[in-house]
C-alpha cells in the first residue's frame, strides 16, 4: 500500500485498518494581504514539514455502529475536542458524502505536534483521516481530488498532504512543492496556552489600520528559494519573514524574550510560527541545538521544548 499519489488504492474490504502518518509545519516565509470580502486574507508563504507526526489510524467498524465517524485520543487531552468540532472527524464525513459512503469509521489519533502552537497539527489529523479513509473505504480519490476536499477542511489541510517544502498561495490552500536540499535543524519552544488563528489576523488588521498602511502579500524572496535549493541555513535565515510576527508579539509580548533568548544562544533566526504562539529557532547544526535547547528550556519562557528536522513527507499510509 503507497501513499495518496500510489500506484494501486486499496479497494473497500481488503483491509480492517489503515493507518497514516502526517506531519507538523512551520513556516519559513509568510507575507500577508488586506483580507478580501470573506474575511479571508490572501497570502504568499513558505510551508515547511517537520518530523512531529501526527498518527491517524483509521478502523473498519462494527455492524451495531450505524455508520457514524468516531473518534478517540491515543493520550487522553481536555484541549482536543473529539466530537464533530475535530477536523478528523469533519475530514472522514466530508470524504464520505463527497463519495457516497455509507459505512463509517473509528478513528484512533495519536498526536505529536503541539496542540494549537501554529504548526498545523489539526490540520495534519484532517490530512491524515483523508488518506486514511480514502484507503479504507476504497474510494480511490487522486491526490488533486483529496486536496480539493483539504481546502474546504481548512486553509492550512491541503499542505500535509504533500508535506517537504511548498510555497502555499491564495489563503495558504494553493500548494506547490519547492525543491530543496539536505536537512535543516530547528529548535521550538513551545507555549502552554495556544493562540485563536483568527484572533492573530484580527490583531494584525488592526495593526495595519493603525499604521495606516494596506498590507499586500508578496511573493517568496529569490534568496529565499535560492537558500532552499542550496541546503544553506545561514541563507534561509536571513530570508526568513513572518508578517504575523508583530501581531502575534503584540498579543504575546513575552515571545520577543523567547526569540532574543534563541538568538544570543546561538540560533542562526528565530521567528514565530505562522499564527503562533510555538517560536521556531533555525539552527546550524547538532551542537547549537543543544544549546539553543538548554537556554530556552533554561529561561523558563517556554512550556517545552523541541528538537526537529526538516523537510520530512507528507501524508502516507504506514499500515
Ligand atoms: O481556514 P481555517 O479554518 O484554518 O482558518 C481559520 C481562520 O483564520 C479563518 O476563519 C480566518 O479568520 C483566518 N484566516 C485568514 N486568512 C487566511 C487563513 C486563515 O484570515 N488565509
Amino acid at each position: 500500500v503507497s501513499g495518496p499519489t500510489g500506484s494501486c488504492p486499496v479497494r473497500s474490504g481488503s483491509a480492517t485498518s489503515v493507518r497514516v502518518e502526517a506531519p507538523g509545519k512551520v513556516n519559513l516565509f509568510l507575507s500577508v494581504g488586506a483580507p478580501g470580502k470573506d474575511g479571508y486574507h490572501p497570502l504568499v508563504t513558505v510551508f515547511q514539514a517537520v518530523r512531529l507526526i501526527e498518527t491517524v489510524t483509521a478502523r473498519r467498524q462494527s455492524r451495531q455502529a450505524h455508520g457514524r465517524v468516531s473518534l478517540v485520543l491515543e493520550e487522553p487531552d481536555a484541549t482536543v475536542p473529539t466530537d464533530h468540532s475535530n477536523l478528523a472527524v469533519r475530514a472522514a464525513d466530508l470524504l464520505a458524502e463527497a463519495t457516497g459512503v455509507t459505512e463509517g469509521v473509528d478513528l484512533l489519533l495519536r498526536k505529536r505536534v503541539p496542540v494549537a502552537g501554529g504548526m498545523a497539527g489539526g490540520s495534519a489529523d484532517a490530512a491524515a483521516a483523508l488518506v486514511a479513509c480514502n484507503a479504507l473505504w476504497g474510494t480511490g480519490l487522486d491526490v488533486s481530488e483529496l486536496t480539493a476536499l483539504a481546502a474546504r477542511l481548512g486553509a492550512d489541510v491541503p499542505f500535509p498532504l504533500i508535506g517537504a517544502t511548498a510555497i502555499g498561495r491564495g489563503r495558504g490552500d494553493t500548494v506547490a512543492p519547492v525543491m530543496t536540499r539536505g536537512t535543516f535543524q530547528w529548535v521550538l519552544g513551545l507555549q502552554q496556552e495556544g493562540l485563536s488563528t483568527p484572533a492573530v489576523f484580527a490583531r494584525f488588521d488592526e495593526l495595519s489600520a493603525a499604521a495606516g498602511t494596506r498590507p499586500v502579500a508578496e511573493e517568496v524572496p529569490g534568496p529565499l528559494t535560492a537558500a532552499l535549493r542550496s541546503g544553506d541555513p545561514v541563507a534561509l535565515a536571513a530570508t526568513m519573514h513572518n508578517d504575523l510576527q508583530d501581531a502575534v508579539v503584540d498579543l504575546r509580548p513575552e515571545l520577543a524574550e523567547v526569540i532574543r533568548v534563541a538568538q544570543e544562544a546561538g540560533a542562526l533566526r528565530a521567528v514565530v510560527s505562522g499564527a503562533g504562539p510555538t517560536v521556531a529557532a533555525l539552527v546550524r547544526d547538532a551542537g547549537a541545538a543543544q544549546r539553543v535547547h538548554r537556554a530556552l528550556r533554561a529561561s523558563g519562557l517556554c512550556s517545552r521544548v523541541l528538537r526537529t528536522d526538516a523537510p520530512v513527507a507528507g501524508a502516507r499510509v504506514v499500515g
